[in-house]
């Protein structure tokens, strides 16, 4: 089927509470891993291009890819820009006609400004059909605020999350409880700020967006460190932390870290199982699978199986 938009996906999340996976690609392997577990999981499904992405592989090549797969598949995807940060990045996407949905990410502006330029680019998606997601808050883990001002100082406000909603007119809004982006979010215990995240839900009644909830999964990085990865102090988001913020009203939950991991346990068990092979279909096909398998779980976790 066509492409949908990321509001249309998220209302309905928003009124059933569940959340549907965001998931980076930045090549063909991982958006085939990707659509294969939406096949089987039966699940709408978005697909994000970083800027990292774009650079790497160009924004027409990666977006051709996706809207072939999107046509060839019966499920819901979501094409989605991830973090635009650079406000001519985020117009270029929306002129593109390629994506149904596109993030600007103005968290690290003052306030007012983040509002400003954030308003302009809804009008701009908009009028083309395109969802824009917003972000307020800085996305740092929990465990870098030592005091509670710094905490308050740096995660998502409340009230202004509502006062920002209303003045931007975005259809999601990325918050700040306590995640970072990476493979290195807690050196303790996972903890998220779930209070604020009730708070905000219950201001807003917004589609709500989790980034940096990677889980660094013990099995997959177990794999990586035996055949020659080195993230033994790797640590992600708890699967009791994720269900737990779906309760308290996330929609849309960012994948990227995981995958990478995936992917590369995936080629190094099997180039040291396979050290004669060099046929490069034959060494992704194992990362590959691994990726779908990981996605997999996440479809079931974030309970989007079965809703596509
Ligand atoms: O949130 C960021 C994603 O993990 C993308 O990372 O900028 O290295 O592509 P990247
Ligand atoms: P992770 O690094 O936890 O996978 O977060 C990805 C993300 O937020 C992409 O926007
Ligand atoms: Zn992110």
């Amino acid at each position: 089927m066509p492409l949908v938009t990321l509001k249309k996906v998220l209302t309905k999340a928003n009124k059933r509470n569940y959340a549907v996976g965001a998931f980076n690609i930045n090549n063909l392997e991982m958006l085939q891993a990707i659509m294969e577990a939406a096949e089987a999981e039966r699940s709408p499904v978005i697909i994000s291009t970083s800027e990292g992405a774009i650079n790497y592989a160009g924004m027409m090549e990666l977006g051709s890819l996706v809207h072939i797969a999107a046509k060839r598949s019966k499920r819901p995807v979501v094409f989605h820009l991830d973090h635009g940060k650079n406000y001519n990045l985020v117009v270029e996407a929306i002129k593109s006609g390629l994506y149904t949905s596109v993030m600007y990410d103005g968290s690290s502006l003052p306030f007012e400004q983040n509002i400003k330029k954030t308003k302009k680019l809804v009008a701009m998606a908009h009028k083309r059909g395109i969802s824009l997601e917003a972000e307020l808050g800085s996305i740092a883990g929990i465990e870098d605020f030592v005091s509670v001002e710094e905490k308050d100082a740096h995660l998502t406000n409340p009230d202004q999350a509502k006062d920002f909603i209303r003045r931007t007119g975005c259809d999601a809004l990325a918050i700040a409880v306590g995640t970072s982006h990476g493979a290195y979010k807690f050196s303790g215990a996972s903890k998220l700020d779930q209070k604020r995240l009730t708070q905000i839900k219950l201001l807003t009644k917004m589609p709500l967006v989790l980034h940096g909830a990677s889980g660094v999964p013990s099995n997959i990085k177990n794999l990586c460190i035996k055949y020659g990865c080195k993230i033994e102090k790797a640590k992600g988001v708890s699967d009791a932390s994720i269900k737990k913020a779906i309760s308290n009203g996330i929609n849309k939950i960012n994948i990227d870290t995981d995958l990478r991991i995936a992917f590369d346990a995936g080629i190094r068990k099997f180039l040291k199982d396979n050290p004669e092979v060099i046929d490069p279909r034959k060494i992704l096909t194992p990362a590959k699978e691994l990726i779908t398998k990981v996605v997999r779980h996440k479809m079931k976790m974030f309970g989007s199986s079965n809703k596509g």
